[in-house]
């Protein structure tokens, strides 16, 4: 049995959750949730965008399940408090192309690992008498220890090359650590290919020719705009998942955010959630059930019949949920 702590959140982030626990109830693995509150509407009710009660539920489950939530000005983010007090130092984004999604390929499977808890997002960042300056931190330890993750991952993906991205010609001490970390790792390695490339090039190939990547490792911001840049690729913030993972702890939540403009009109797309549950059952090692899962959200966005408006559709997001749900046993 897997204990879950779910996380619905504000705006849509309730509905594409409550369509994602619906539809797990018909695979064959036994999960235990448990529900905690966090984002805007927690902190009306509870004076704080994230209880601890919040995170240490999410501590004790073997993973959350974090649907969105509506940034509070001046308040702590929830997402970012929890991804640093569990340590969840990996965030992984499958770049993946699914049949009937309106996207500029139609062939891509590629893997982002971004370094979660470093560089230019240590959070220091001063203001100075000419204007401002931020630190970008980069150690050996968080440098080794992304990299040996995306190794892992390209083992258990059945992938063969792994691209490290830097910009170690003008960061040559941060990046420089960074790629000769990457490369001392890679010699445990040996049987799978590796390269390096300036993080300026990868934002170009990514547009020209994406399906020469199969695993992409870098650090905290080329990671983040790299993995933007990958969700439009292959349909948008609807459609992708995200995992963010730690030694003890991980997370699963989909890329977009609570989407307020289309709130309470049960139309959001449920796939980023289901895509981000199908996550969440390959960290469980439960990988035939995550096969039935993906293979049915595949069907269902094949057919295009049921569908919600942002794919073209006209269905609800229950309606697109239940439709998966009756395609795992078809
Ligand atoms: P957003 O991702 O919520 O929405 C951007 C656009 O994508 C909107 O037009 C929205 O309708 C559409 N969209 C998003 N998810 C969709 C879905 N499942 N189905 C169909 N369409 C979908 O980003 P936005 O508007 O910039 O932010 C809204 C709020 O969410 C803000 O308070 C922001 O800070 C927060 N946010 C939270 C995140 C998180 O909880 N991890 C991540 C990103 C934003
Ligand atoms: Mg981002």
């Amino acid at each position: 049995m897997h204990k879950i702590a779910v996380i619905p959140g504000d705006g849509v982030g309730p509905e594409v959750t409550g369509a994602a626990w619906n539809v797990l109830e018909a695979l064959e693995v036994d999960l235990d949730y448990d529900y905690a509150p966090a984002g805007e509407q927690c902190f009306q009710e509870r004076g704080t965008t994230i209880p601890t009660e919040t995170i240490e539920l999410a501590r004790k489950a073997d993973a959350t399940l974090f649907g969105a939530v509506t940034t509070v000005p001046g308040q702590k983010s929830a997402i970012i408090t929890l991804r640093k007090e569990l340590d969840l130092y990996a965030n992984l984004r499958p770049i993946k192309s699914y049949p009937g999604i309106d996207s500029f390929y139609s062939d891509l499977n590629f893997l982002i690992v971004r370094e979660n808890t470093e560089g230019l997002y240590s959070g220091m960042e001063y203001y100075t008498e000419e204007g401002a300056q931020a630190i970008r931190v980069i150690t050996r330890k968080a440098s080794r220890r992304i990299c040996e993750f995306a190794f892992k991952q390209a083992i258990k993906f059945d992938f063969n090359l792994i691209t490290a991205v830097h910009k170690a010609n003008v960061l040559k001490k941060t990046d420089g650590i960074f790629k000769d970390v990457f490369y001392e790792v890679a010699q445990q390695h040996g049987h799978i290919k590796t390269e390096d490339l300036y993080v300026d090039a990868v934002a170009m190939f990514m547009v020209t020719q994406p399906q020469r990547f199969q695993v992409i490792v870098t650090t905290n911001l080329f990671g983040d705009i790299l993995s933007d840049e990958g969700a439009g690729l292959v349909g948008g913030l609807g459609m992708v998942p995200s995992a963010n993972i730690g030694d003890e702890n991980a997370l699963f939540e989909p890329v977009h955010g609570s989407a307020p403009d289309i709130a309470s009109k049960g139309i959001a797309n449920p796939t980023a959630m289901l895509l981000s549950s199908v996550l969440m059952l390959q960290h469980f090692g439960e990988d035939f059930e995550a096969c039935r899962l993906e293979g049915a959200i595949r069907n269902v966005l094949k057919e295009g019949k049921v569908v919600t408006p942002d794919l073209g559709g006209q269905s609800s997001t229950r309606e697109m949920a239940r439709e998966v749900k009756n395609k795992i046993d078809s």
